[in-house]
């Protein structure tokens, strides 16, 4: 008996988990910025837009580019976009779900006459975690990748623009083959919502109306390493000890300051010998909240809390910010249309913001920009249990081809 051919959310799911096996790191999913793995994913993107005669390029940042024209040169163009990019032993969908599930719409929309063109980016770098700032990718489309950005260094002292060079490509480019498609009217990221909000209300999508905003900074708590068994406690200059302080004091200021949120997902410890009392700790820290003054006082909360740890020690604490981005709201005209789709579509549709940090919150301010969430199963991401739903991944198929087709522009010039 032969098998029935997979459904067409079948397809997308499979072609997404396809991807997170070209990983960095065998036995997990983890891609970073122009990493090899990487370079695999292009070959397979790449062979999947061509195969159904999509044009395709790559610009020098590393996204990979491929755009379904209409008859008219002159039209307008959508975009649809999300990242290949991933964090470090990461789930399946993050990013790739909406490049992958958009590819599958550009195929079922290749025989529909459109008004406009549809162009679709997978960003070579969303999640920051190579160089420790997100969103490079849209920080160079939207013109706003600096040279300082370019000099930032990887654990290995790589700079980006040598990362880029590595990759084959040239940084000096980037100004002129990473820039938007002249005549993008509106702009549509699809992406699961990494959190508990679909699930618990047992929904399959969800419209953004906006996403919150976020600072990451680094800590550098330098004390005085020394032998761990002849060095009296009260002689002590434990960075550690002082971080580790600084730790509690950021879970106790979040826990009591909601809704923000407040995390340390990276320590560094130096020496790291179990005989050494630690002279040097690096750590991060992201800190998100609705509302940027609130998030700016968390952050000089946290600061003060780091220096009153450290002083307590003698030892000493500098902290820098590595990226900053404000809380954004996408365009209502737009939402409203993708609202709409969805019901078109038998979907009730809540509209909701976004904890996590998106692209789309690069782009908003440039082109009328919207989202749309996909259920996050457990509410888990960032996880390689991090999975999605068969009949959750058809109705935002179906939402998103109902949108296009009604798609009417010009949209409010508000982004
Ligand atoms: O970190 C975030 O919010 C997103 O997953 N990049
Ligand atoms: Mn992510
Ligand atoms: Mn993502």
């Amino acid at each position: 008996m032969t098998e029935a051919s997979p459904t067409r959310a079948e397809r997308i799911i499979s072609r997404c988990r396809e991807l997170a096996r070209l990983t960095d790191v065998p036995g997990e999913t983890t891609r970073l910025f122009l990493s090899l793995a990487t370079r695999e994913a292009h070959t397979k993107l790449l062979g999947w837009m061509r195969e159904v005669n999509l044009e395709t390029r790559t610009d020098d940042t590393g996204s990979l580019r491929t755009i379904r024209r209409t008859a008219n040169p002159n039209a307008p163009t959508l975009l649809l976009f999300s990242h290949i990019d991933t964090v470090l032993n990461a789930g399946p969908f993050d990013g790739v779900l909406g490049v992958v599930l958009s590819l599958a719409a550009l195929e079922e929309l290749s025989t529909s006459p459109l008004p406009f063109s549809i162009e679709l980016i997978a960003l070579s770098e969303e999640e920051g975690i190579r160089f420790g700032f997100p969103f490079l990718s849209s920080l160079a489309l939207t013109g706003q990748l600096t040279a300082e950005h370019l000099a930032r260094t990887d654990a290995d002292g790589i700079t980006v623009a040598d990362a880029i060079r590595n990759f084959g490509l040239n940084p000096h480019h980037i100004s002129s083959t990473c820039s938007l498609s002249p005549n993008t009217f509106a702009a549509l990221e699809i992406h699961i919502e990494q959190g508990p909000v679909l699930d618990a209300a047992n929904e399959s999508i969800a419209v953004v109306e906006g996403i919150i905003g976020q600072s990451r900074l680094r800590f550098i708590f330098e004390g005085h390493a020394n032998h761990a068994g002849t060095t009296p406690m009260p002689l002590r200059h434990d960075a550690l000890a002082a971080a580790a302080q600084w730790i509690t004091a950021v879970e106790q200021y979040a826990a009591t300051h909601n809704p923000l949120v407040a995390t340390v997902g990276r320590l560094e410890v130096f020496p790291g010998a179990v005989n050494v009392i630690p002279g040097r700790v690096d750590a991060s820290l992201d800190i998100r909240h609705p509302d940027d003054t609130a998030r700016h006082e968390a952050v000089t909360a946290l600061e003060a809390a780091a220096q009153q740890a450290a002083t307590s020690r003698g030892v000493r604490v500098t902290a820098s910010l590595q990226s900053e981005q404000a809380t954004v709201s996408m365009n209502p005209a737009l939402t409203t249309q993708l609202q709409q789709a969805a019901h078109r579509a038998g979907h009730t549709v809540r509209t909701m913001s976004s904890g996590a940090g998106h692209d789309a919150m690069i782009f908003a301010p440039h082109v009328p920009t919207t989202m749309l969430f996909v259920r996050s199963p457990n509410g888990l991401s960032h996880h390689p249990d991090e999975t999605v739903r068969e009949q959750d991944v058809e109705a935002a198929l179906a939402t998103t081809l109902d949108f296009i087709r009604a798609l009417h522009e010009p949209l409010t010039t508000n982004h």
